[in-house]
């Protein structure tokens, strides 16, 4: 018997980034927008605990227990009181070290699916409240859809979404490390005062509405001068996707992925086009956003 799980990505549309804490994370207004680009995490009963990955990105995943699928059957197996032997295998799609919450995806459908498989019936509070432990993006990877994340962007509130968004997605050549990004905010932020973190009313307005004009015009990413610091490459694929006609280009979470907002599907069909032929990234893919979170398939 086995249990497989499908866990999308994310884009960050708002993402406001407070000062550093003393515990060294950062107080975040985080809008996550679940997005069509999947991973699968399979769970079978093993004689142990063990992690494979399969796709392009394969190569990057630790298959150790620093895995956050691992991570995740590990907690869950120490608060039930029954042994991890599971095998985890991961379909990777969402691209590694990339701002889209791939690991996390892996995190909360290793969770859902170790949970199912094991008849643990955890309640959703029980199961949200091991993602915050695993990570700060892994919730939202539970919930999906569209959710404004703060504190360091783990406790959520849903947002209503009017409409699907359509999005293209540039893979860059090489990753980013998230604490070396924010590590890297820090520096550039010396000796400035960093207001509180808060979502945008306008933003949330634009979702809401499912205005992609209106939501182009106030998306945000106050990690971007940072990644584009570590990567400034990236600043060629946000302008070929800017040329291409995208509503709105940005860095995706910590990056290095760029994310182009497009008005139909056919203009992000144009944009991906476009930045195939530009030579500025690795892979192109589109997708669309609100999607769901985690779910037994
Ligand atoms: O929570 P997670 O393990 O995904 O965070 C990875 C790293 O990103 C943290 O160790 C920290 O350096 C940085 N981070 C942060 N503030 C947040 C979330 C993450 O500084 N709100």
């Amino acid at each position: 018997m086995s249990v497989t799980v499908r866990v999308p990505a994310k884009v960050n549309v708002q993402l406001a980034v407070g000062a550093a804490r003393p515990d060294g994370f950062h107080d975040l207004a985080n809008v996550f927008l679940a997005v069509g680009l999947y991973d699968e995490i399979t769970v079978t009963p093993a004689d142990e605990l063990r992690v494979t990955c399969a796709g392009p990105d394969a190569a990057q995943v630790p298959l150790d227990r620093t895995n956050l699928a691992a991570r995740a059957a590990l907690a869950l197996a120490a608060r039930r009181g029954v042994e991890p032997n599971v095998h985890l295998h991961i379909a990777k799609d969402i691209p590694v070290a990339g701002g889209m919450a791939g690991g996390s995806a892996d995190g909360a459908g290793a969770l859902l699916a170790c949970d199912t498989l094991w008849g643990t019936g955890a309640s959703r509070a029980e199961l949200l409240a091991i993602c915050a432990e695993l990570g700060s993006d892994v919730p939202f990877s539970l919930v999906g859809g569209a959710a404004l994340g703060v504190g360091r962007g783990e406790q959520l509130t849903g947002l209503d979404v009017g409409g699907a968004f359509h999005w293209v997605f540039a893979m860059a050549e090489r990753g980013l490390s998230t604490p070396a990004v924010f590590r890297e905010f820090d520096r550039l932020a010396e000796g400035r005062a960093i207001p509180e973190p808060v979502a945008s009313r306008d933003l949330l307005d634009a979702l809401a509405k499912g205005d992609a004009d209106a939501l182009a015009a106030a998306v945000t990413n106050d990690l971007q001068p940072a990644a584009l610091s570590l990567f400034p490459e990236l600043s060629a694929t946000l302008a070929a996707g800017r040329d291409a006609g995208a509503l709105a280009s940005l860095v995706s979470g910590s990056g290095p992925t760029t994310a182009f907002l497009a008005r139909d599907a056919g203009a992000a069909e144009e944009v991906a086009r476009a930045l195939r032929d530009s030579g500025t990234c690795r892979t192109v893919r589109t997708a669309q956003g609100p999607v769901p979170g985690a779910t037994v398939v």
